[in-house]
């Protein structure tokens, strides 16, 4: 009886442990959007010049690097968003993002960079052109 209350008490204090790592380090929290968040239009043309820029990211990437002529983009790419990307999900225990959450989404895994300021021109142009990719955007299947 004394070993079986030792084995709760232990995955007791095993599960709490986890929560709380899990509290203090939300990795979706630095992808979210900040409360009253609104967006703003962006600029597509500096988004296209900024997609292309390998200085946003730490690694020598730029988001064209993988995304050039829609390479990467999967099959939920072509629905509107609010939408389901695995990444998100897989990475970030994001059931769901926006454009702008994916793009920072991107700017921190991928390119291992930091997220970028939510109230930032860059954030906006490199929404706004990711938007206009996802425009002409057909998936394979
Ligand atoms: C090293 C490769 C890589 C780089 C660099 C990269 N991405 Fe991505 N990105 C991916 C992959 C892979 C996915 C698909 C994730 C999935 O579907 O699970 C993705 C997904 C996305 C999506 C979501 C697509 C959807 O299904 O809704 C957007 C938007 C996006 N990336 C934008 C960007 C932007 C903007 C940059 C630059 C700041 C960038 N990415 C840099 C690999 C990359």
């Amino acid at each position: 009886m004394k070993k079986l209350a030792s084995i709760l008490l232990c995955s007791l204090l095993g599960a709490l442990a986890a929560s709380t790592a899990l509290a203090a380090g939300d990795p979706g929290a630095q992808i979210t959007r900040p409360p009253g968040y609104q967006p703003k239009a962006g600029d597509v043309a500096l988004g296209e010049k900024l997609f292309n820029d390998t200085k946003l990211s730490t690694n020598g990437m730029s988001c064209a690097s993988c995304h050039a002529n829609h390479g990467a983009f999967q099959v939920s790419f072509a629905k509107p968003y609010p939408h389901t990307v695995a990444m998100a999900r897989d990475q970030f225990g994001r059931k769901t993002v926006h454009l702008d959450e994916m793009v920072q989404g991107c700017m921190v895994m991928p390119m291992a960079a930091k997220p970028l300021p939510w109230d930032s021109k860059e954030l906006a142009a490199l929404t706004a052109y990711t938007a206009s990719l996802q425009k002409t955007f057909k998936p394979s299947k």
